[in-house]
């Protein structure tokens, strides 16, 4: 007879569940966190025809400042496994009448994109919300080429210091609804990018973390 745990749904099917509900109330978090999306895209440094990968993309919020970043020439390719997610994002490039910008459906995962094709990537609040921190960071430097810059800004419910409880907490309701694996992501990004820099001093509160990763040019 099987276990109680693995008669539950996957952890990564509950999630997307949950996903596919927010889709539709994304509105206010979209503004609240409105200027966290604008430092990233600043740190990314983009440059006109730049190929960029918005990781976990959600309805899109980072699209059109990553556009105006890439110019024409550029591209922007989003991806998420949330369909919810995905059909909103793809009405937001619709009605705006953007032709470089592409969504893809995919699980961070294990999504196969084109190897060393993008100079940039950048996921706000996503990898705090992926089962397996280590496996999405894997897509993202397969993706980047030598060179490439990762742009990180989420929640690091590492506890610490008299906030301590509350982030364990929070890191506990991460666990159940969206299925955060509970590692550390500023250390999982360390494990495999050549330099990580933080852009922003840690504090235990508030648990955020904003950090520019680097992939080494190759030899
Ligand atoms: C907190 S939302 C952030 C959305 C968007 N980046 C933003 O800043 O508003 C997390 C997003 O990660 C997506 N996500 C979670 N796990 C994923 C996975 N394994 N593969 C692809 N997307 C995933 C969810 O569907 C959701 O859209």
């Amino acid at each position: 007879m099987k276990a109680a745990a693995d008669r539950r749904p996957p952890q990564s099917a509950r999630s997307r569940w949950l996903w596919d509900f927010l889709s539709g109330h994304s509105g206010s978090s979209e503004r609240m966190l409105a200027p966290a999306r604008q430092l990233a895209i600043e740190h990314l440094g983009l440059q006109h025809g730049d190929r960029v990968l918005d990781l976990g993309c959600g309805t899109g919020p980072n699209f059109e400042t990553l556009r105006e970043a890439v110019g024409p020439g550029g591209r922007v390719v989003g991806v998420d496994f949330s369909s919810g997610m995905v059909q909103r994002a793809q009405e937001r490039i619709r009605e705006r009448g953007w032709d470089n910008v592409d969504v893809i459906c995919a699980d961070a995962l294990r999504a196969r994109l084109e190897p060393e094709a993008y100079d940039a990537a950048i996921a706000t609040f996503t990898l705090s919300a992926v089962a397996n921190v280590r496996a999405a960071v894997d897509t993202v430097y397969a993706a980047l080429r030598p060179g490439g810059r990762f742009f990180v800004c989420d929640l690091r419910l590492v506890p610490s210091g008299q906030a301590g409880l509350v982030i364990r907490l929070l890191g506990l309701a991460y666990r159940l609804i969206a299925g955060w694996s509970g590692r550390d992501v500023l250390e999982q990004l360390q494990a495999r990018f050549q330099s990580v820099d933080l852009v922003m001093p840690l504090r235990p509160w508030p648990p955020v973390m904003l950090a520019l990763a680097s992939k080494g040019q190759a030899i």
